[in-house]
């Protein structure tokens, strides 16, 4: 990942391996403004960096910092103020994005399934939508309920019928359906209780590394974001604060709100430790 523009994190990028890889989304002077009763609100404020091909980005920073929006924009669900995402070198506009999307598995936080449909339609309804046969639909579903350790039985069931670790499943094979370049997942394990989400924390990063994907993971834990990506972005209040891998954001802070965003995030279990 690299970064333009001024800001503190501007500099803060991995360093470069050497290697030219083809940068994937680039993110020009993203901005974004909701209306609200009491004015504006601003979600992003020109945010500037590059993604390349295969590389693993993890979004974290406090609720209501622009994470999900972020995600919107770049999946073309939502139009910016200023500014524009590039998808392999593509614009994408209202006009671009329905077929730039088919290359993007999105899953929406809290899943966003069909309560209506069976979990096996969730799967599958944007390939039967561009007219997949049936052949092709269900050796595919196979795959992905082996990749994602998926029950064969669950895939008649509704979402309300499944655990809350199967329904992310459902999502994340949704997402893949179509075998995206790109991933991009909000708060995928946001939902789930310590043990499921510990457990699906492997099997994801087994499947994101034989997968080969790009990946933008939004997260609120540093934890997990530090487990999962090359690269950690820390956003607050709509803009980027740092970029850079888990070890330059602990070990070179760009600012105290780095420090202190690690820091509150040790948790409760490090501090009893430390008070033995
Ligand atoms: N549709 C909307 N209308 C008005 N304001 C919105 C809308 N969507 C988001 N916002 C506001 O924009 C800001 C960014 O929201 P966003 O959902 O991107 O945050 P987030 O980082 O994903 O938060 P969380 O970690 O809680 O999911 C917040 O202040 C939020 O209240
Ligand atoms: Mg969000």
């Amino acid at each position: 990942m690299s970064f333009g523009g001024s800001g503190p994190g501007a500099d803060a990028g991995r360093p470069d391996s050497g290697q030219q890889a083809r940068v994937l989304i680039s993110v020009d002077g993203l901005s974004k403004e909701y209306a609200s009763r009491t004015g504006p609100i601003s979600a992003l404020e020109s945010l500037d960096f590059t993604i390349s091909e295969h590389e693993f980005v993890s979004v974290i920073g406090p609720s209501g910092c622009g994470k999900s929006t972020l995600i919107r924009l770049m999946v073309g669900l939502a139009a910016p103020d200023a500014g524009e995402v590039r998808f392999g070198g593509a614009a994408l506009t209202a006009a671009s994005a329905p077929a730039l999307r088919r290359r993007m598995g999105y899953v929406i936080q809290d899943g966003g399934l069909f309560p209506h449909m069976r979990a096996r339609d969730n799967v599958t309804v944007m390939a039967r939508h561009l007219g997949w046969d049936r052949a092709r639909i269900d050796a595919r579903l196979a795959d992905l309920a082996r990749l994602t350790a998926f029950p064969e039985d669950g895939l008649g069931r509704y979402p309300a019928q499944l655990s809350g670790g199967q329904r992310q499943r459902v999502s994340l094979m949704r997402a893949l359906m179509l075998e995206p370049d790109v991933l991009l997942l909000d708060e995928p394990l946001g939902a789930l209780d310590p043990m499921i989400r510990f457990e699906l924390q492997g099997e994801l990063r087994d499947i994101f590394q034989s997968l080969g994907k790009t990946v933008v993971l939004v997260t609120h834990d540093i934890g997990e974001a530090g487990y999962f990506g090359d690269t950690i972005v820390l956003m607050r209040d709509g803009a980027i604060v740092q970029a850079g891998t888990i070890a330059e954001l602990i070990d070179r802070p760009a600012e105290p709100f780095v420090e202190r965003f690690i820091t509150a995030q040790r948790g409760l279990i490090q501090a009893l430790e430390e008070r033995r």
